[in-house]
């Protein structure tokens, strides 16, 4: 069975690159042989498909596309304490976490509480390809081509009820596969927990990612599903996505938990709001190195501000960062 995966539709498939062949654990893309365009359905998108709805242009110029990350960097760098706090420790540890079954219970202010398995996740929603600028609070961004879809598309499911006004999000707990959940140099009381208000979680750009590059999302960078919320510090962005609830109060999130005053509920890109402990005005875009830093300046909400500031109207971003 081919998935078809839906890209910016300003996008020739012929630009996807060949390295980007899908490789397919748990069934969605059978990518045996041929061009990673074949493999990812993209001919048939173009060829056949109509572009729908539910592409969501991102990169409408197609400049983003030229800027991504090199996979290598993307895959190395990480932030993924469960696995240890050192940068490379994700990449050399998180594999020792089982992610095959998986299931993520659905619950809360919602009519149609129950649970997802992996399978439904993969067979359930389109998906696509979103090419997105990622910024860590700790002043280092890149550009990912994540494959997703829109996390509004899973909550609909569920039909959250009138009275919910945010989600939480829970990462897996599982401290014999996490080592760095038994460390006692940890800081963070697990598990992971992060949130959103309900219209940010409903906004389009809101993704939920399954891969990047065109292929299955590596253990460190939040396999087998992850949070990807592009205007917000990647912190937000939760990994290994175990439990969503919606509820009427603002949920308890690890790092606002653990430091209030350093890493707010709210956490949208703003050069204009240092970091207590140092600016935001610039970021280092990865690669970077003490000889080629590569520090280019943050834009307002990671370069989104366009499609996300409405959601902010009337609010003193100063006080509520
Ligand atoms: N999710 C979990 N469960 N644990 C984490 O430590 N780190 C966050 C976020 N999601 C984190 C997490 C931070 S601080 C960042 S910057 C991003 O993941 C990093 O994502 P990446 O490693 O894919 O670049």
């Amino acid at each position: 069975m081919t998935k078809r995966i839906y890209t910016d539709p300003s996008i020739a498939s012929s630009e996807i690159t060949p390295e980007s062949v899908f490789l397919n654990r748990r069934a969605f893309i059978k990518a045996s042989s041929g061009t990673a365009a074949s493999a990812l359905g993209l001919s048939t998108l173009s060829s056949a498909a109509e572009p729908s709805e539910l592409i969501y242009k991102t990169d409408p110029d197609g400049s983003l596309r030229g800027e991504q990350t090199p996979y290598d960097a993307v895959t190395s760098y990480n932030n993924f304490y469960e696995f240890g706090t050192d940068k490379s420790d994700p990449a050399r540890h998180a594999d020792s976490m089982a992610t095959d079954p998986w299931t993520i219970k659905v619950g809360g202010l919602v009519d149609q509480p129950g649970e997802l398995h992996l399978e439904d996740v993969m067979s359930g929603f389109d998906l696509e390809e979103r090419i997105y600028r990622f910024r860590c609070v700790e002043a280092w961004s890149m550009v990912v081509p994540w494959i997703g879809f829109p996390l509004s598309a899973l909550l609909k499911r569920f039909a959250p009820r009138s009275e919910g006004r945010f989600v939480e999000f829970k990462t897996l707990y599982r401290r014999s596969e996490m080592r760095g959940t038994r460390s006692f140099t940890s800081v963070i009381d697990w598990p992971y927990r992060e949130g959103l208000r309900l219209d940010e979680a409903m906004h389009p750009l809101t993704l939920v990612a399954v891969g990047l590059y065109g292929k299955t999302l590596p253990n460190q960078n939040g396999a087998p599903l992850r949070l990807v919320v592009p205007w917000k510090y990647g912190f937000k962005s939760i990994k290994s996505i175990v439990e969503i609830n919606v509820t009427a109060e603002q949920p308890e999130t690890s790092w606002q938990t653990l430091q209030p005053n350093e890493y707010g509920f709210f956490a949208n890109v703003n050069p204009e709001v240092d970091h207590p402990r140092w600016s935001q005005r610039f970021e280092r875009k990865l690669p970077s190195s003490i000889f080629k830093p590569n520090r280019v300046p943050t834009l307002p909400f990671n370069g989104y501000e366009e499609q996300v500031a409405g959601l902010y109207e009337g609010m003193d971003l100063r006080q509520f960062y």
